[in-house]
């Protein structure tokens, strides 16, 4: 079975053609990033001006490296939200406009469910439950319990930024562009974790939430008005990065406890971080650690059409054309939409 899945959630226009939920036929992205590098963060109406562009020449190149043509997809699956929403009208509007004209189910497909997907199609055993979902993005810090595909509940997430977003504040407070996580890591290697430098934010009554508000003002504090040496600007980078993921770990280890979970999949671009993965893979050695391929973690139309496959099993008529996109979505997933 041959799904198309699109994706125009945030700043990537993307299209991919998976075979039976698991095997990229072919997977091609624009990012328009480049745009909103000098901004510090994605620049929504900027965004939506290249998905305009890019989405039906991302759909044609799709089906061309996967080699069919229209008549050959079984169904549609188009990421509905959470996501910037001008953006989302665009990927939708596409979407219905090609299942009417190719004659075609609509599969919706939840953006955030999807990154947890990528770790599971990433990989060549079958996904194991109960398990730990841990979504790292520049949009979303999420901890869900995974009971089944598609049936989730959550256990934790942020009260003001999200991860990837703390990465990119701190990022331009040390001079980077947008997406600034990359630069961040690399920057990181050259310096060392001071303990006591900075501390994880903390939610009152609530021990298993996130925080990164805290400490992206300390970071602003150790950086105003000092003409930093590049070894204490790597500290930073360094500290600021230690100081978050042991932040993750402790609450992933806890989590893991209390539901009985011996195995986590992670999804979103902050898992391309390799400090990251060291941190997990070294501390969890009694659990199962599924991550996404690495061009899997960041936004990309493979998970929306390899997850857009179960749905459409469950559901073979797929959505009403009267479907709407939405920029926030329960993650109650399996009951709420
Ligand atoms: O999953 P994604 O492409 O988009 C959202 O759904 O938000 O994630 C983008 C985020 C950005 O905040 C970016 O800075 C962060 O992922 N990121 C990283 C790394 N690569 C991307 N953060 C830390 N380290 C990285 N290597
Ligand atoms: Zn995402």
């Amino acid at each position: 079975m041959k799904i198309l899945g699109i994706e125009s959630t945030c700043d990537e226009t993307s299209a991919s053609v998976i075979e039976d939920g698991k095997k990229i036929l072919s997977l091609q992205t624009a990012s328009s990033a480049d745009i909103h590098a000098k901004y510090g963060g994605v620049f929504p109406e900027l965004a939506c001006r290249r998905h305009v562009e890019a989405i039906i020449p991302i759909i044609d190149a799709a089906l061309k490296e996967a080699g069919i043509t229209s008549e050959e997809i079984d169904a549609i699956a188009i990421a509905k939200g959470p996501g910037l929403i001008g953006a989302l009208l665009i990927g939708m509007q596409t979407a219905k406009g090609l299942a009417i004209a190719w004659n075609k189910p609509l599969i919706g497909v939840n953006h955030v469910e999807a990154h947890l997907y990528a770790a599971m199609m990433s990989s060549n055993t079958a996904p194991r439950f109960p398990a730990l979902g841990i979504v790292l993005s520049g949009g979303h810090t999420l901890f869900l319990h995974i009971h089944a595909i598609g049936h989730y509940t959550t256990l934790s997430t942020t009260v003001d930024d999200a991860i990837g977003e703390a990465f990119d504040k701190v990022a331009v407070l040390l001079g980077f562009p947008y997406p600034g996580g990359p630069h961040i890591e690399q920057l990181a290697l050259k310096g060392s974790s001071k303990k006591g430098l900075f501390s994880a934010g903390k939610v009152k009554k609530n021990p298993l939430a996130f925080s990164f508000s805290g400490i992206k003002t300390s970071v602003l504090y150790a950086v105003k008005d000092k003409a930093l040496s590049s070894q204490e600007k790597a500290d930073i980078a360094a500290s600021f990065q230690e100081t978050v993921f042991q932040d993750v770990l402790k609450k992933a280890k806890l989590i893991c406890k209390q539901i009985g979970a011996n195995a986590i999949y992670l999804g979103g671009g902050v898992c391309n971080n390799q400090r990251l993965r060291d941190i997990f893979m070294q501390n969890l050695t009694n659990t199962a650690i599924f991550w996404p391929s690495k061009d899997l973690s960041l936004d990309n139309a493979a998970m929306i059409a390899g997850l857009g496959y179960h749905k459409f099993l469950e559901n073979p008529q797929g959505e009403s054309l009267q479907i709407q996109p939405s920029a926030r979505i329960s993650y109650e997933i399996a009951r709420s939409s």
